[in-house]
């Protein structure tokens, strides 16, 4: 059998073979930080045309599609693998359709792996149909290998203090379980059969790495877990069987400039005095700042993190406060 292709970009590594071939030879045990992966579904892929609105034309050929009856046994070989080459205290999100996600969950039950999120992704695309109710979600499967502590960057893209115009958490909302995250409506652009967005990328790879850790994808397709890892300068490594989709997407993944993806990162505003009790300067503080607030015609939301900052207390803690001070604002 001829060697696989290998592209070096940077310190990147993409290798053009079957991502369980591809594992056992270039990745090492306990190697890998992080793992996000989307394999194909087992739902003729290479025929997803058949179910979306949208111009082919610019869909690469090349998707590799999994045999459903060999769904069970492909799905057990990958996870084997992810579950070897992960750190201990290292991370795997794999997004999942319905129909094979049984697969997927049997497999992953059949390791050591820990499952801490059942995620739904609901998104928004042209899926035809007119005799049932319109499928609009995926699944992301989020899972740890214990043996060492799991980073979770509890305020990586909102501190815990931020709120909504309506006065909810901006962090508590980002956290919960159900993400609504539209599809990139790419007219005229060369895309993958399934590509995932940038948006729901930078968002786990936000919660789940830092700069400078080993992000890997087992199912590269169009590059877009590559393209977001190098945008938010981590190192990347990814597997691609299809040559074609490999030769087609791979160059483009040179023009990513590493770092751009960055955004400042909030100020993860320190709650230093969460769940100390209340001392009787602070409750002046507290309704004294609170009058002058009021008094300059702020909103309730705008008072509760302005108070929540001076008193480097949390939106909760104060909201309590207040409203055992008797304030009608809160
Ligand atoms: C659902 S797509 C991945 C899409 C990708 N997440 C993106 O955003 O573009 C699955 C990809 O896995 C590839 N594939 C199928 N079997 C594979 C295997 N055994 N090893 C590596 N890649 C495989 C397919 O050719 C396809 O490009």
């Amino acid at each position: 059998m001829a060697a696989p292709t290998i592209e070096r970009i940077g310190e990147h590594l993409f290798v053009n073979a079957d991502c369980i071939r591809g594992a056992a030879a270039h990745l090492a045990d306990g190697s890998v930080d992080l793992i996000v992966t989307d394999p194909p579904y087992g739902i003729e892929g290479d025929r997803l045309d058949r179910h979306y609105n949208r111009d082919e034309r610019f869909v690469d050929d090349g998707y590799v599609e999994v045999d459903a009856r060999k769904y069970a046994s492909f799905s057990r070989a990958w996870i084997a693998q992810a579950e070897r080459v992960l750190k201990p205290g290292g991370q795997l999100y794999v997004v999942s359709g319905y129909t094979n996600l049984y697969d997927v969950l049997g497999a992953l039950r059949k390791t050591n792996l820990r499952e801490i999120n059942h995620i739904i992704w609901k998104y928004n695309f042209g899926v035809y149909t007119s005799s049932k109710f319109v499928s609009s979600h995926y699944h992301i499967l989020y899972y740890a290998k214990p043996g060492s502590r799991r980073r979770f960057n509890l305020q990586s893209r909102f501190a815990l203090d931020e709120t909504a115009a309506d006065g909810r958490s901006l962090n508590y909302r980002d956290r919960e379980d159900v993400w609504s995250i539209n599809r990139e409506y790419k007219p005229g652009q060369r895309k993958n059969k399934n590509e995932l967005p940038k948006a729901l990328l930078k968002k786990i790879l936000a919660y789940s790495s830092k700069e400078g850790e080993l992000v890997c994808d087992f199912f590269l397709g169009g590059g877009s877990t590559a393209a977001v890892a190098i945008g938010m300068n981590r190192r990347f490594v990814g597997f691609e069987i299809s040559e074609p989709t490999f030769r087609s997407r791979v160059p483009d993944l040179r023009k990513i400039v590493p770092g751009s993806l960055l955004e400042a990162e909030p100020d993860p505003h320190v709650v230093r005095n969460r769940g100390k009790s209340w001392s009787a300067a602070e409750l002046e503080q507290l309704e004294g700042r609170f009058r002058e607030l009021d008094a300059s015609g702020a909103t309730r939301s705008a008072i509760v993190a302005t108070l929540s900052a001076e008193l480097e207390r949390g939106a909760w803690a104060i909201r309590k406060r207040l409203r055992s001070a008797g304030t009608k604002k809160v």
